[in-house]
């Protein structure tokens, strides 16, 4: 058996690869920005194109290597997650909700545009991701009707949506940890969950033992995602995050630093880890780019 060129990549080079595929069938997918209407055209660019770190789209093509997915499929997946969390981010930043200015280190799209236009910018990013997913050249319409369906759950109100209205319902108070587990793992974990199953969805089939591993990883690294978020919200820069520090306490926001302290947080966060890298034990060494990109979710500095 021949070893794929990707296998010989260091974890920054495959990383740097996979985030550039990504951003170009990005490109390609979107409208042209001369397309009309132009306007919201131009701010669907500008709000899903350059910037972003592109871990869901990671966390697609990482999964898919435990399944030999074909890179086609897998950029059809990749975009499709990424377009909804793009959108997701639209939607975060509007004066209703965390009502912010700057977003990977630019205006955010209602200030840059108006809020009219990134209304409809998130309406649109939705729409085109499940219009990618049911291309006709994907080859294998049963699995795309099953990717349709996880990632219309993780976006909805059982999902990311349903989190986000957890999240605005508890400004100002406590909760308790069970609480803020599942506001974490709707608002943030269901669509990195999506990002993992996607992957495993577009090449050959797992197993039950597997299937359900993979998914053990998958929960436990979505919400280890949001718990860095809450840390990183408190103690990293405004300028190295791209988007205002400090916002979750200036909101009254219960997050994990709010209820465990940041010494907890930080402990749980590496229990998380060991918890996500502990779940794909069954894969061997298959699995190497999800460890890798766990530890990249669990270590990152922005
Ligand atoms: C930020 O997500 C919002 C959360 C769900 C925590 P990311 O940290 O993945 O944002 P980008 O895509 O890199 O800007
Ligand atoms: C964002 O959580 C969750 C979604 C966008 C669905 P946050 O509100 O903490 O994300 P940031 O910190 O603004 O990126
Ligand atoms: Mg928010
Ligand atoms: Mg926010
Ligand atoms: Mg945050």
């Amino acid at each position: 058996m021949t070893v794929p060129a990707t296998h010989l990549l260091s974890f920054p080079d495959w990383m740097g690869s996979v985030q550039t595929r990504v951003e170009a069938a990005l490109a390609r997918s979107l409208p042209p920005g001369e397309a009309i209407p132009a306007r919201l055209h131009q701010a669907m660019r500008y709000a899903s194109l350059a910037g972003g770190k592109r871990v869901r789209p990671l966390l697609v093509f990482a999964a898919g290597e435990l399944t030999e997915a074909s890179t086609a499929r897998l950029e059809v997946a990749a975009s499709a997650v990424e377009l909804i969390h793009s959108y997701s981010l639209v939607h975060d930043d509007l004066p209703c909700m965390d009502d912010d200015v700057l977003r990977r280190g630019r205006p955010t799209c209602h200030v840059e545009y108006d809020e009219a236009t990134a209304l409809l910018v998130g309406d649109s990013l939705q729409s085109l991701a499940f219009e990618l997913l049911a291309r006709d050249d994907f080859g294998d319409g049963r699995r795309q009707l099953e990717m349709i369906r996880v990632l219309a759950r993780a976006s909805g109100s059982c999902g990311m949506a349903g989190g986000q209205a957890i999240d605005l319902a508890a400004v100002g108070q406590q909760l308790n940890q069970p609480e803020l587990e599942l506001m974490h793992a709707l608002k943030t974990g269901a669509l990195m969950r999506a990002a993992v199953l996607l992957g495993g969805l577009c090449g050959k089939a797992l197993d039950d033992a597997e299937r359900e591993s993979l998914d053990r990883f998958a929960k436990r690294a979505g919400l280890l995602f949001q718990v860095v978020d809450d840390i990183l919200d408190c103690t990293a820069s405004t300028a190295t995050l791209g988007k205002t520090a400090g916002k979750d306490a200036a909101a009254t926001k219960p997050t994990y630093v709010s209820v465990m302290g940041l010494e907890r947080a930080r402990e749980f966060a590496a229990d998380l880890r060991e918890q996500a890298v502990g779940a794909l034990a069954v894969f061997g060494g298959g699995c190497r780019r999800l460890v890798e990109l766990t530890d990249f979710i669990t270590w990152r500095k922005f």
